[in-house]
């Protein structure tokens, strides 16, 4: 079946009377595609956030111990290479504001950008306005970022036992003070403020729509919705139609609502896009061990060709980059180690044994991972199956929750204990 164009689409600039067209001659699904094709040409192409200029819009997750200063730019360097730009956001992962505060020195290096990273985009983890408000001068005044995004959907249960991530939009009073601290903070900057949730605890529990309106009254220059409840974890499938409720609600704010869930290819974020109505893509899961994948998703929704999926020697040439970077970035052995989480994702869908796969995931030095992916190096072989769903799912489970969290949505206690943490997500 055809999908159905979300009304956002079908009336955008002038191109109400050409769908119309294709529309009364019950266009096939072909045409159908083709007029979207056309609309998206003028209507997609970019995202404003704030004084943020993106030429697509395409946003890379904050991801906890992935989006770190060398996946930012492997990503970067990869979607330059491919398509001769570099166009949407790459957040880093996200950073305790208490921790940046105190200036915990784990947490400081997991603040640094590359000079080629602009607009430096850095999400803060926070459930206190006060060391939202500070961490948020310290960005300013010492010119750490150009945008802060805000991470309420962590669904942890060490993060919302003690009422923080995904549990703290509950609190409509505090999350909206939380907001306001950050965007007063930024006043008079070209910093834009942007939060990030969840559909809402569970499914008894939806706070996206009061968290959406809350931030926009606060000052967010937009929102970004995981259409998944805490309860959910990373399981199931995203619920689409969420987002297309959320854009409904703010549309008449002209704020930006980015979609973000299981978009694991190019053409699954046009198909957001379309039946949404969002204005721009949040996309995590599907770039691990597919940094590439930004550049497929920009040319995808700027309307040009997408380019082919990188040969097993390509993929090789792209480890090799990423552990240098990583390598140079944390010293070799810690590098090393990092990298080893990847090595699983990278070949996916790759004919390269178990035997291979084991080497690599205990390897210790560039020279190893060298040595070790040599009979490859010129492999021309594609990965089958590499498109579909990847990275972490886990199984629905009940939120846990601070005792009494739920009796009153307006409380304004900063929960205890819940900012202590330095990295997850
Ligand atoms: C390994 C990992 C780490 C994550 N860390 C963060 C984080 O630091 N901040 C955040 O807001 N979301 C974090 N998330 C959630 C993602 O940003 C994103 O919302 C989620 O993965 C759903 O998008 P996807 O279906 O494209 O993966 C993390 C997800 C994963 C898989």
């Amino acid at each position: 079946m055809a999908p159905t164009l979300h009304p956002h689409f079908a009336t955008p600039k002038g191109h109400r009377e050409w769908r119309g067209h294709w529309g009364r001659r019950q266009a096939s699904w072909r045409r159908r595609l083709d007029s979207w094709r056309c609309v998206r040409e003028d209507f997609m192409v970019s995202l404003s956030i704030g004084s943020l200029q993106l030429a697509s819009p395409v946003v890379l997750a904050p991801m906890a111990g992935v989006t770190n200063m060398p996946f930012r730019v492997l990503c970067r360097e990869l979607e330059q290479e491919k398509t001769g730009t570099v166009s949407g956001l790459y957040v880093c992962e996200m950073i305790t504001a208490r921790a940046l505060v105190e200036g915990n020195e784990k947490t400081l290096h997991m603040t640094t950008f590359a000079p080629s990273e602009q607009p430096r985009s850095m999400q803060l983890y926070t459930v206190d306005p006060e060391y939202t408000y500070k961490a948020a001068r310290k960005i300013v005044e010492e010119n750490l970022a150009d945008h802060i995004d805000m991470n309420f959907g962590c669904p942890v249960p060490k993060v919302t036992r003690r009422g923080g991530g995904s549990a703290l939009p509950y609190k409509r009073r505090l999350f909206g003070k939380i907001v306001a601290a950050a965007v007063r903070a930024t006043e008079g900057t070209d910093i834009p403020v942007t939060v990030k949730f969840r559909v809402g605890i569970d499914d008894e529990h939806h706070t996206h729509l009061d968290a959406g309106r809350i931030a926009v009254e606060e000052g967010a220059a937009a929102v970004a919705l995981h259409a998944r409840t805490a309860a959910q974890r990373y399981s199931g499938e995203a619920s689409w139609e969420e987002i297309t409720r959320l854009k409904e609600h703010l549309a008449h704010t002209g704020i930006p609502v980015l979609g973000n869930g299981d978009i694991f290819k190019a053409s699954d974020a046009s198909a957001m896009m379309q039946q949404t109505g969002c204005d721009g893509v949040v996309v995590g899961r599907g770039c691990l061990g597919r940094p590439w994948l930004f550049a497929a998703l920009s040319a995808e929704l700027r309307g040009e060709p997408v380019p082919s999926e990188p040969t097993l020697g390509e993929v090789v040439r792209i480890m090799i980059r990423h552990a240098t970077l990583l390598m140079e970035h944390d010293g070799e052995a810690k590098g090393a180690r990092d990298m080893r989480k990847h090595i699983g994702w990278y070949l996916r869908g790759f004919p390269v044994g178990g035997e291979v796969r084991a080497q690599l995931s205990s390897m210790n030095s560039l020279d190893d991972l060298k040595r070790i992916l040599a009979p490859w190096a010129d492999s021309p072989v594609l990965a089958e199956d590499a498109e579909g769903p990847r990275g972490r799912k886990g199984s629905p489970a009940k939120v846990v929750l601070p005792e009494g969290w739920l009796d009153d949505p307006f409380d304004l206690t900063v929960p205890e204990g819940a900012d202590l943490m330095h990295s997850g997500g």
